[in-house]
């Protein structure tokens, strides 16, 4: 099968083609043939060797930790899913990944895929959404009634934690600059601020902000919490000290695999309640496009490898 991988850290030109074995499903896994993939911020800091101190992984490594397809082979001990189900997952991302025309997952890390998403749109959703998932739902707890501050609304991530936040009754403030405006508040957002022009620090009595975007960024943050508030940071740990010197609690959230959060994710988007923007599509010999894409910083959803019709 063709797979686009890795056989050494560095810039978009270490991502290479190769022509590879399809993988057999352990007694645990399912084969997918995949549809679709996307593309990760994650991705290409891994490609650079930025995380390998955390994830340690061994190369040659085929990259992309989103998918969609069709399975087509199960490991004798799977008995949630069978051959011809439409899936959708985020697979562990210690092992090799969807940019590739087969993948085996654990069929723990699997779910149906929403029936009323497209390919594309089904692969846009694991990664971003179940980050949004774990921060605002299960560490933040966010609550009905409460003001969250979202920063980056107009990216991946964000877009779902509108929407997931939107749903759970909370008042939504979010960061984008001003051509995003009309993006994030179509997704429920109620006040959108142009961190270009006015910044967010006049902000004041937020119960959650979600940091996105770490540096200045996560800094300027801390003053808008009221005594007792949370942030919960995906780029940078944050500090205890200062979350302690200003009487909030602080919390990282690295994304897990995690096959039930991912049923109630397709639910919402088949109620019609989740909705998936897509930045841009590239083919699977087009990911170094894909990732170039995805480095300014720019994207305004998510940004799709097509691998199979
Ligand atoms: N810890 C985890 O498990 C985890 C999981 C997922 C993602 N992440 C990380 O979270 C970050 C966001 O991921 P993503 O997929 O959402 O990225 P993304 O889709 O590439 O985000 C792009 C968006 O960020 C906005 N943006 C850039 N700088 C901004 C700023 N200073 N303030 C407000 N908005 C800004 C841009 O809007 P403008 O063009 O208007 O600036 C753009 O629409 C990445 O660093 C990623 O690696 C971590």
């Amino acid at each position: 099968m063709k797979a686009v991988q890795i056989n050494d850290f560095g810039g978009r030109s270490r991502l290479t083609l190769n022509d590879i074995a399809i993988p057999t499903p352990t007694e645990n896994e399912v084969l997918i043939k995949v549809k679709s993939s996307s593309v990760n911020p994650v991705d290409w800091k891994i490609r650079e060797g930025y995380l390998q101190p955390m994830l340690n992984h061994s190369l040659p490594l085929t990259l992309g930790w989103d998918v969609s397809g069709e399975v087509v082979a199960i490991g004798e001990k799977v008995h949630n899913l069978k051959v011809g189900d439409a899936v959708y997952s985020r697979p562990d991302i210690a092992k090799n990944g969807s940019y590739a025309e087969y993948q085996s997952v654990c069929a723990d890390e699997v779910a149906l895929k929403p029936s009323s998403l497209s390919w594309q749109e089904a692969a846009g959703v694991p990664l971003a959404a179940l980050t949004a998932w774990q921060s605002i739902y299960e560490i933040a707890k966010l609550e009905a009634g409460e003001r969250v501050l979202i920063h980056a609304g107009s990216g991946a991530v964000g877009q779902f934690a509108i929407q997931l936040a939107k749903l759970r009754g909370a008042y939504v403030y979010t960061t984008t600059s001003s051509r995003n405006t009309e993006l994030v508040l179509s997704l429920g957002a109620d006040q959108s601020i142009d961190y270009r022009q006015e910044g967010f620090s006049e902000l004041k009595d937020i119960d959650v902000v979600f940091d996105t975007i770490g540096g200045e960024t996560q800094a300027n943050s801390w003053s808008t919490l009221k005594q007792g508030g949370r942030l919960v940071a995906i780029t940078e740990n944050p500090d205890e000290a200062t979350a302690a010197k200003h009487g909030v609690s602080a919390f990282f959230c690295f994304v897990q695999p995690n096959r039930k959060q991912l049923k109630k994710l397709a639910e919402l988007a088949d109620a019609g309640q989740l909705k998936v923007n897509i930045d841009s599509e590239f083919r699977l010999d087009q990911v170094a496009q894909a990732h170039e894409r995805s480095e300014t910083g720019r994207a305004q959803g998510k940004i799709i490898i097509n691998v199979s019709p």
